[in-house]
């Protein structure tokens, strides 16, 4: 179920899900998934799980860090980035349940190692300079986390029963909102600084391409991940904005499909268990 909010003049949705109805805290996937999952999908999905489920949890950080410089920004980008938080926070705790019931990893022992953190704001300071430029970096972002979880969701998720396919749908779904909720404030709002979108894109995947590592500020966490991604990724997310705030047009369809199917030429492609529709309803 998709809940509307009016913020302001802009038109600012959430996925209302359940957590509870999706995944228990104490859900175990039966023994057959990991028997008949393929050769080196658990190995791959656990080490995976291992990155992605602090990566949504480092949402607190940077939502603390624009706190503290909350004088700055409109009421109607703070109460969306309150909705995206509430979001974030529950993919943190979906993947914690997720990575406790396919790796055995307890929770305290997650808990343990999120309060080890160190989250730099530092290398990303470029993406935080104005309400304009988190606005923008969060599109990059979060369009960025739809395909890559879409590719995560065919590759591993969709072959360890319904629960976990359904949190792997609900991701997605989620980061698209993300992705469609800033747009809207950006039209809304900083519809003056348009032209500013795609240089500023461009220096964000510059930037992305610098880093090589991921500084746990939850922006840019796909860095230490490229290579599971064509070549073009960024450049083709970057058309997928433009189209979206009407500067650009869309990316051809060949183009999007690679951003989640395309492989590397030495990777072997996972068979699919059973066709998934990816538009269905979670
Ligand atoms: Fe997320
Ligand atoms: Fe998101």
């Amino acid at each position: 179920m998709t809940t509307y909010k009016r913020v302001g003049g802009a038109k600012i949705n959430q996925n209302a899900w359940c957590l509870e109805s999706v995944i228990a805290r104490d859900h175990v996937v039966p023994q057959r998934y990991f028997d008949e999952a393929p050769l080196g999908i658990v190995e791959n999905f656990r080490d995976l799980l291992s990155r992605d489920v602090f990566s949504e949890g480092d949402s607190r950080a940077l939502y603390d860090y624009v706190m503290t410089r909350k004088a700055e920004m409109s009421d109607d980008f703070l109460a969306m980035l309150a909705l995206w938080l509430q979001d974030e926070l529950k993919h943190y705790e979906g993947l914690r349940r997720t990575y406790h019931c396919i790796s055995g990893t307890s929770y305290e022992t997650m808990t343990r190692l999120f309060s080890e953190r160190i989250h730099d704001i530092k290398p990303i300071k470029m993406l935080l300079e104005d309400e304009f430029t988190i606005l923008v970096a969060i599109t990059f972002d979060e369009m960025g986390s739809v395909y890559s979880y879409r590719r995560d969701l065919r590759e591993y998720y969709c072959h360890f029963g319904p629960e976990i396919q359904k949190m792997g749908r609900h991701l997605v779904k989620d980061e698209g909102m993300h992705f469609n909720n800033a747009a809207e404030l950006l039209l809304s709002y900083h519809a003056h600084r348009l032209d500013e979108v795609q240089p500023l894109l461009e220096n964000i995947s510059k930037l992305e391409k610098t880093l090589k590592k991921y500084h746990k500020a939850f922006f840019l966490d796909h860095a230490q991940e490229q290579h599971r991604f064509p070549p073009h990724f960024n450049q083709v997310v970057i058309q997928v904005i433009l189209a979206r705030l009407g500067v650009g047009d869309r990316p051809n369809p060949t183009a999007l499909k690679d951003l989640w199917q395309w492989t590397p030429q030495e990777h072997t492609i996972v068979p699919l268990r059973e066709p998934l529709n990816l538009a269905a309803p979670v």
